[in-house]
Order: C-alpha cells, then sequence, then structure tokens
C-alpha cells in the first residue's frame, strides 16, 4: 500500500489513483509550494500547455488508433481551457509569465520508455497516467492550504486530471491487456518515487524535494 498519511488529500482522490501512485508527496515540497506561490503558477501554466501538447502528439503518431483519437482531442481541449484558466489567474494576481526550464519528472520518467512499437505507444500512456496521477494528487495536497478561488480552480482540476489518469491508464490495458500493463507499471512506478522523493536542484510543479537555496 502507499505510504499515504494525508486524510484531507485522501478523501478527495480516488483510491485506483492512490493505489497506483507509489508514495504521497513529501511535505517539504508543499511547503515550497507555499512559498513559492508565482512559481508555482508559472510551471502550472507550463505543465498545462505541455500536456496538450503531448495529447497532440500522439494524435498525429497514432492516427489508426480511433479510441486514442478521441480522448486525446478531448484530453487536448481540457488542457487548453486549464491553460487559459492559469494564464487568467496570474494576470488577476500581477504574476508575469516568464519562461522556466521544465523540471527533470517528465523527461526522466520518458527514459524508460520502450524505443521499439508496440510497446512505445503503452509506455508513453503510461507515462502520461502517472503526471496526471502526480498532478492531481498535488493539486489536491495544496488545496486546504489555499486562497478561496485558488482552492475552487484547483478542486476542479482534481476531478479533471483524475479522469485523465483514467482515461491514459484504460487506453494502455485496452491496447495491451491489464497483466502487462501492470508489470510495466511497476518499473515505471519505482522510478516515479525516485523522482518524488528524493532531493532536486530547482522547485516546480513536478520537482522532486526542492533544496532550500535554489527556488529559481
Ligand atoms: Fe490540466
Ligand atoms: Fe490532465
Amino acid at each position: 500500500m502507499p505510504a499515504h498519511n494525508d486524510t484531507a488529500t485522501d478523501t478527495l482522490l480516488p483510491q485506483p489513483l492512490l493505489d497506483f501512485l507509489p508514495c504521497a508527496t513529501p511535505d517539504r515540497w508543499v511547503e515550497a509550494a507555499l512559498a513559492n506561490p508565482a512559481l508555482l503558477l508559472i510551471d502550472h501554466a507550463q505543465c498545462e500547455k505541455k500536456a496538450a501538447s503531448t495529447a497532440m502528439s500522439l494524435m498525429f503518431r497514432y492516427v489508426d488508433r480511433p479510441e486514442l483519437l478521441s480522448k486525446m482531442s478531448q484530453l487536448a481541449r481540457e488542457e487548453l481551457l486549464h491553460f487559459e484558466q492559469v494564464v487568467g489567474l496570474m494576470q488577476e494576481r500581477g504574476i508575469d509569465y516568464s519562461h522556466l526550464q521544465a523540471s527533470r519528472y517528465a523527461e526522466g520518467l520518458r527514459e524508460h520508455v520502450a524505443r521499439e512499437e508496440p510497446q512505445r505507444l503503452i509506455d508513453i500512456l503510461i507515462v502520461g497516467a502517472f503526471i496526471e496521477a502526480r498532478s492531481c494528487e498535488r493539486f489536491a495536497r495544496l488545496i486546504p492550504h489555499l486562497d478561496e478561488s485558488l482552492a475552487r480552480f484547483y478542486r476542479g482540476l482534481v476531478r479533471s486530471e483524475g479522469r485523465h489518469f483514467e482515461d491514459y491508464l484504460t487506453l494502455a490495458e485496452t491496447y495491451a491487456g491489464r497483466e502487462a500493463v501492470a508489470a510495466r507499471v511497476a518499473r515505471f512506478a519505482e522510478r516515479e518515487r525516485q523522482l518524488i522523493e528524493s532531493d532536486d536542484a530547482v522547485f516546480r510543479f513536478h520537482s522532486g524535494v526542492p533544496a532550500a537555496d535554489v527556488m529559481n
């Protein structure tokens, strides 16, 4: 069983998602997020944009998979809507949208993606499921500490990123079968835990535990 210890968070999150993630977000990440609200929103905007772009690149690569085309098209639209909403919140709060380098997280997971098809597609879908599930868990962890308008926004995101997690995982299971996917998920889970629990040079939405003196 994953070591989740925050009951307020757990009531927001579906059990399959909690079972899927190998660990809870460390408290020190939550502290860094609360200490860096502008950085959090800027990187969050980047993540939404990237999520839309990943979904669209799958639509270009796998034109012969109708379930994938329909799910990814819907997902890309939702991510772009989230992007617009985050940018709107940043404007309301006077936060400038500056360019940020991506965190190591998504790249760190993608290093383990098979090069050959058909495994490549399955792995990409599994990585998508991890990114969505971790985003969902982090939004839920932050909600109790946020002002009402951000909390309301993040509650909506918990629901929608939770659905995206399911979509990615269901697509992987449709194409490869549950057992094969479970075995592969276990391998990625080990890597995911390392990326989340180990020290990280920077703070980002998906970073590990940020070093106290490196927040930018
Ligand atoms: Fe999103
Ligand atoms: Fe998403």
